[in-house]
């Protein structure tokens, strides 16, 4: 496996890859956990070369203290990448991704009204701004993206469509702790208080299931935000039921035959999200 610091390294070692057409692609931004790897594996089952991007992206960052905070584990993510089977790493500096100060500003299409688009401006236009530019590096046959983000796989689909890359973007399962915490790198930053408190977010929007044959979408939202309040660790930013193709909120169960519920919700200062299909 070898570990690229730089573009100039990078296109070296991508130059020795045997079948350059199919090339799999995990782009990540570190602190590597079994949601990552899932990924990982996925793609070198499939892929006869697997290139795992690891770039902290400072783009896509709204708020300062959370970019300054996230975890940086190079070290560790090189072995365990290196043990799945992984070409090439790619951890680039910023200079290399951004040589001139992107300023390209790209139209969702709607996809960012709602969820975390309101919530983090310029969120997932800085997710488009690293992903195109990733895409353009690695080039691709296929890029894999977990569903933990599911707002983040049904923009980058729309712009690999858009914008016509010729690459199909591979979207994975949520992978969880034993007791339905969705694994993220920020769950390390939580307490053990937090920590606790946490499994209660998916354990109750789980209960919409149940819900939604006695009561509308809004009510929905208004019993689970009540329930995971009800936890003094826990403070819900937003709970959304959407339709999952337009990721509009539905105002009736019968206006979407692809129902998803999404989430944010706070053990202060960390913000954890989650989603499941209805
Ligand atoms: P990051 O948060 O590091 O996540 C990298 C990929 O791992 C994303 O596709 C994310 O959805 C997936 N992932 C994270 N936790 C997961 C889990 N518990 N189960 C399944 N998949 C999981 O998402 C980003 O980085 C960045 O926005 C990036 C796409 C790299 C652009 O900077």
């Amino acid at each position: 496996m070898i570990i690229a610091k730089t573009l100039a390294e990078f296109t070296e070692a991508y130059g020795k890859l045997e079948h350059k057409s199919d090339v799999g692609f995990v782009p990540t931004m570190g602190a590597l956990h079994e949601g990552h790897i899932s990924l990982v594996e996925r793609s070198v089952g499939k892929c006869s070369h697997t290139i795992v991007s690891i770039f902290v992206n400072p783009t896509q960052f709204n708020n300062k203290q959370d970019l300054a905070t996230y975890p940086r584990t190079l070290e560790a993510d090189c072995e365990l990448l290196e043990k799945s089977g992984v070409d090439i790493v790619f951890a680039p500096r910023v200079i290399d991704i951004y040589p001139e100060e992107d300023t390209r500003v790209f139209d969702m299409g709607g996809l960012d009204n709602y969820g975390e688009g309101p919530r983090r401006p310029g969120h997932f236009n800085g997710v488009v701004q690293v992903v195109t530019r990733l895409f353009d590096i690695v080039k691709p046959a296929f890029a894999f993206f977990g569903e933990k983000d599911f707002q983040q796989v049904a923009i980058i689909k729309y712009f690999v469509q858009k914008l016509g890359y010729p690459l199909q973007i591979v979207p994975c399962d949520i992978i969880r702790e034993d007791d339905g915490l969705a694994k993220s790198s920020r769950n390390t930053l939580l307490t053990a208080e937090q920590r606790e408190a946490a499994p209660h977010i998916y354990s109750t929007i789980c209960k919409a299931k149940e819900l939604r044959k006695s009561m509308t979408p809004q009510e929905t939202i208004a019993e689970l935000t009540k329930q995971i309040d009800a936890n003094s660790e826990l403070e819900t930013e937003y709970i959304e039921i959407i339709d999952a193709d337009s990721l509009t909120p539905i105002k009736n169960w019968s206006d979407s035959e692809n129902v998803r519920l999404w989430c944010a919700v706070y053990a202060r200062p960390v913000r954890l999200i989650d989603n499941i299909g209805l």
